[in-house]
């Protein structure tokens, strides 16, 4: 699927950014198509409404003005229905603005019902539908990414488990990504732009893993990675207003996901080509075959993938749109949190220090790591990077079991920051404790696993949950570790002027972006 989810659904920056109609001709095709599209969709969104309580207006069109109210307002929205009804009740209006114009979608909230959610088969609540229509998958990211989605089970097992194979080449790009990028003059502070950095060690560090040296570090193939993500979610949201027969027509001529795709077949096709040789010639278990995710995906893709550029390089762009913004916009959040609250530095740099004096700098000592781990966990925690999680598609007539119906055709999501701003769940929510969830480790006897960054659970939703929960997880939350040892060891850390405030968020309707304009202040490590 496209890996990307619900995730990005809710992840991308790119609501804001205007849709870049390149003439007036274009525009006035789409605001016909539009009007009459918007005409149809308002008859057919009738047939899917949703009787429940709802945050915002609920008529059917008033709901419009709610749905713009939700662009700016829909953490405010969100916590004001947590609080109000605790069972179920509609955003229709948030869904509006982030759907393009189909008007259905609750969210739920209680724990029972995440329960609930999680346990109904995909045939009838389903994942893969829900992202299918809001990235228009089959549109942006191809037809054989829609199909077949070989590349998850990739994710949760050979990379997961190649994980400690692969550390010192992880450690090596994070370390010279951040270098290459902060660039520290003598023994003076730098500002650099948080998240623009982080991308950058996001991004090659995980081609590092995913199409190996030197291409991981190619300015151009970097740039691709990074702009496609925000490619795909503007393309979804242009097609998305058309309906199903205009939209490959649309996708063609009014996006820039097929010339991504071509930038990529550029970059990848030498590469694809001598590995496709070297099967050829030797069989799957040739000499020197690079253990990365272009190996792995070449040794189960099906056949008509198998040895075909195309397919091979619409999955590397896929997987890079299901990891960079994720993880570049999490660790970002953390980082801000760090440079705000300077008194987290010196225990974590303890920790990491004492860790890796007794077990080395290896994969093995990042479990050791527990209040780092602790400290990202509760950064996903207070600022997930979507207010929404576990989106899934009616695709019956669904009757929840506190009696709620959900008509074929509508969405889900689960209210996930209402459910992680809620004391009852998690005590003073509203305070950030970055070792909130290494406590509970030492006092949970037994129970620490629960405590991971990388465990799910009703109550944690960051990487959703269930069936569908993020396979990437443990790659990521790996990830993100060594790149906070690394800043840990390496750089003092700190906000402009030595504010104490964190820079405020960026919400665009549900996702929640670190201030993309905030910049942090490195220096080499002085103390
Ligand atoms: C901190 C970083 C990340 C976050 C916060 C995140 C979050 C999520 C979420 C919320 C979902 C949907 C889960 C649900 O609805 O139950 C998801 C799915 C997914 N993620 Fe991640 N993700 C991250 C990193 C990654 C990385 C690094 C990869 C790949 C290398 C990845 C690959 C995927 C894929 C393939 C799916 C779809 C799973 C399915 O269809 O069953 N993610 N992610
Ligand atoms: C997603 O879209 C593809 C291509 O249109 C389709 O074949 C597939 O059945 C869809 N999956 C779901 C779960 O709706
Ligand atoms: C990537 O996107 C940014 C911002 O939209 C743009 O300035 C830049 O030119 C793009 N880079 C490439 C190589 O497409
Ligand atoms: C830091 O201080 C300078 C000078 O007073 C000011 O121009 C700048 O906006 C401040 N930066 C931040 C991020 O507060």
């Amino acid at each position: 699927m496209p890996p990307n989810n619900a995730t990005i659904l809710v992840a991308t920056p790119v609501a804001a950014t205007s849709l870049e109609f390149q003439a007036n001709f274009n525009y006035l095709i789409a605001c016909v198509a539009v009007i009459s599209v918007s005409a149809v969709q308002y008859l057919q969104a009738r047939k899917r409404d949703i009787a429940v309580p709802s945050i915002g207006p609920s008529g059917r069109l008033t709901s419009y003005y709610g749905a713009v109210k939700c662009l700016s307002n829909a953490r405010e929205m969100l916590e004001e229905g947590y609080n109000k009804v605790l069972d179920v009740l509609c955003i229709r209006s948030c869904l509006v603005g982030l759907n393009s114009l189909q008007i259905n979608g609750i969210v739920q909230i209680t724990p029972d019902l995440v329960e609930e959610l999680r346990r109904v088969p995909d045939d009838k609540l389903s994942f893969l539908a829900a992202t299918n229509d809001s990235l228009a998958t089959k549109f942006t990211l191809g037809i054989l990414v829609a199909n077949n989605h070989y590349h998850i089970p990739i994710v949760r097992s050979q990379l997961t488990r190649n994980v400690g194979a692969l550390f010192d080449a992880i450690k090596d790009e994070v370390a010279h990504a951040f270098d290459d990028n902060i660039a520290t003059v003598g023994d003076n502070w730098v500002a650099r732009p948080g998240l623009k950095i982080v991308m950058q060690v996001v991004c090659r560090t995980s081609n590092r893993v995913f199409v190996g040296l030197p291409l991981c570090r190619d300015k151009d193939y970097i740039d691709l990675n990074i702009n496609f993500t925000i490619d795909v979610v503007k393309a979804a949201r242009i097609i998305n207003l058309f309906p199903d027969f205009l939209k490959g027509v649309v996708g063609e001529a009014l996006t820039s996901v097929p010339s991504s795709n071509r930038r990529g077949v550029k970059h990848l096709r030498p590469l694809i080509e001598d590995r496709i040789q070297q099967y050829n010639e030797h069989g799957k278990n040739w000499p020197d075959k690079p253990n990365d995710m272009l190996s792995w995906l070449m040794d189960e893709a099906p056949e008509d993938e198998r040895r075909n550029v195309e397919a091979l390089t619409q999955r590397i762009l896929t997987l890079n749109f299901a990891a960079i913004h994720t993880s570049s916009m999490s660790f970002t959040h953390g980082l801000f949190h760090l440079a705000a609250r300077q008194e987290y530095i010196q225990p974590l740099r303890e920790e990491v220090e004492s860790v890796i004096k007794a077990e080395g700098w290896t994969k093995v000592a990042l479990t050791k790591m527990r209040k780092l781990d602790s400290f990202l966990k509760e950064s996903q925690r207070y600022n997930g990077i979507g207010l929404l999680s576990m989106a899934r598609k009616a695709l019956v007539d669904y009757t929840l079991s506190d009696g709620t119906f959900l008509p074929s055709g509508s969405d889900v999501l689960v209210n996930a920051v209402g459910m992680h701003y809620d004391d009852s769940k998690y005590s003073n929510a509203r305070e950030f404790d970055g070792f909130r969830f290494a406590n509970m480790r030492e006092e949970g006897e037994g129970e620490g696993a629960k405590h991971q960054m990388v465990s799910t659970s009703n109550e944690y939703l960051p990487f959703g949950h269930g069936r569908h929960a993020c396979p990437g997880r443990f790659f990521a939350a790996n990830e993100m570790k060594t790149m906070m040892a690394y800043l840990l060891l390496n750089y003092d850390v700190k906000l402009e002027n030595d504010s104490r405030e964190r820079p405020k968020d960026m919400i665009i309707a549900t996702s929640v972006v670190p201030n993309p304009k905030a910049n942090v202040m490195f220096r080499k490590r002085q103390t």
